[in-house]
């Protein structure tokens, strides 16, 4: 009986190394890396963003400003503000907090998730932001996030990352379990707004697949991707796209229709230390993967503050582009 069961082991054991090759994806490091600083004193350039003449990064950062970075010479054009160089998190509810960053390639249009603020958009020429949404049902929305756009239908999809607890008060919605993040969806033809998940622990990063078919939304709190069908005869169906080993943040889609999760490392505070070497590397702060959810490259942080609280991986010529909530820098990696 005892040997029966040992043998069985061996044989499940043998199918699950068959089934799970160790390294079958590529691993991206450090060698390349350069950054780009900020302009004195802001920090946090959560999400990265290019125009659709591939101009950028745009980058939301610590005052509420939005900033273009124009290359080396000319360095970061930076709009005047109300709040310019704040880094003081308690000033955000009048100052903004712009998180999510996506133009619309089809109309050049910058959407903005701005944590305070709600659903914007600027012009394709610049200029001040319009209110696109605020709330739902007659309730503010407390936490935006993350979006993506369907360039064909023009709907927006978002995250509320909690409709109890302000983007200041973050660490408080983890300790708590707070289980009140939302899925959003906004129809520029109706302007309404419509819930497509909630319940979420921490809902934060966004990505629409390259077919327009299927969304993937991140619960921090849980370590958790989703996968929301929704068209054909799954639509609405949600099911788990990977259960991961720390908290992911932004989920960025690549031109190859693969996404690029950041992994929120945060060593020391909540990250998993459990055998972490056992897991992709020991410093996963990226993972890139395929639609299916298999693994195809990882970004290695290499255990130092580099990257450590890295938000969003985005790839754009060749390059990745690494953001950080916290960070006084973008990141830059060449391939
Ligand atoms: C880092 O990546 C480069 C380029 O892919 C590779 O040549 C090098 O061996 C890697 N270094 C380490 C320490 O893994
Ligand atoms: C807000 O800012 C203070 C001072 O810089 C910092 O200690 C605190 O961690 C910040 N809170 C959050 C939630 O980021
Ligand atoms: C950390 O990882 C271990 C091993 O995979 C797992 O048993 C444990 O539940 C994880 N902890 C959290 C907080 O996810």
């Amino acid at each position: 009986m005892k040997l029966y069961f040992l043998s069985l082991l061996f044989f499940f054991s043998l199918i699950l190394a068959s089934s799970t090759p160790a390294s079958a994806f590529f691993v991206v490091n450090l060698t390349n890396y350069h950054q780009i600083e900020l302009p004195k004193s802001v920090v946090g350039p959560e999400s990265i963003a290019f125009d659709c003449r591939g101009k950028g990064p745009y980058v939301g950062v610590s005052d509420g400003r939005i900033l273009k970075w124009q290359g080396p010479c000319r360095g970061w054009t930076e709009p005047r503000k109300i709040c310019d160089g704040s880094t003081d998190n308690t000033t955000e509810p009048i100052c903004g907090r712009p998180l999510g960053l996506k133009f619309n390639p089809k109309t050049c249009e910058l959407y903005i998730a701005d944590a305070y603020f709600g659903l914007l958009k600027i012009g394709r020429n610049g200029g001040r932001p319009q209110q696109l949404a605020t709330s739902l049902n007659g309730v503010p929305f407390r936490f935006l996030n993350a979006l993506d756009i369907d360039s064909q239908s023009g709907i927006v999809y978002f995250t509320d990352t909690s409709t109890v607890y302000q983007r200041r008060l973050w660490p408080l919605s983890i300790a708590t379990g707070d289980k009140t993040g939302r899925l959003l969806q906004y129809d520029p033809c109706t302007k309404k707004v419509t819930v497509l998940l909630d319940n979420l622990a921490f809902a934060n990063g966004v990505a629409l697949s390259e077919d327009s078919s299927f969304l993937l939304v991140a619960e921090s709190a849980t370590f958790k991707i989703f996968k929301l069908w929704l068209r054909g005869p799954k639509a609405y169906d949600v099911k788990l796209f990977t259960q991961l080993k720390r908290p992911a943040d932004n989920i960025k889609r690549t031109n190859g229709g693969e996404f690029w999760a950041a992994l929120n490392s945060l060593r020391g505070l909540q990250g998993n230390q459990t055998s972490p070497s056992l897991w992709l590397t020991k410093d996963p702060v990226g993972v890139k993967f395929d639609e299916q959810g298999n693994v195809m490259e990882v970004l290695d942080g290499e255990g130092g503050p580099t990257l450590e609280s890295i938000s969003e991986v985005e790839e754009h010529n060749g390059k990745l582009w690494i953001g950080s909530v916290v960070k006084s820098y973008v990141g830059v990696i060449k391939s």
